[in-house]
């Protein structure tokens, strides 16, 4: 049902302070912040040659990352992200398999314009997993 590795999502309690270290530090190329409000995140992208990094900060007082970064205040690893052909049909698949989908369960807009749904970590060794509905897949 997966297909290619989208992303790897990392909380940071400082995006400028991160942005920095990725560019210089680490010598990457990194995006612009950009708001996400309905995820309740600001996102940088560290754009590598076979995939892309995500440097999470929280947006709003109800943001899911605050939680994360209270209880990992250097930051940490928050989730992946696997591309799926179609995300209906693999939300399906998976509930029927009594894996948990976290929300309302539809799919949300993600930061790069596709439809999005997580998983529950409990369901997944403990890691968020979130599925992306990939243009190209
Ligand atoms: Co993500």
């Amino acid at each position: 049902m997966i297909g290619r590795f989208n992303h790897v999502a990392i909380a940071v309690p400082d995006l400028e302070a991160a942005t920095k270290k990725y560019r210089e530090v680490l010598g990457a190329k990194v995006s612009e912040p950009q708001n996400e409000p309905d995820h309740g995140v600001t996102v940088v992208f560290v754009e590598l040659p076979n995939t892309k990094v995500e440097l999470l900060h929280p947006l709003g007082e109800k943001s899911p990352i605050k939680g994360f970064l209270d209880k990992n205040p250097d930051g940490g690893i928050h989730h992946i992200c696997y591309e799926v052909d179609d995300i209906l049909a693999a939300r399906e698949q998976l509930k029927a398999t009594g894996a948990r989908v976290l929300g309302d369960g539809n799919p949300k807009i993600g930061a790069h314009g596709n439809p999005v749904l997580f998983l529950h970590p409990k369901d997944f060794y403990g890691t968020l997993v979130e599925l992306e509905q990939a243009k190209h897949a």
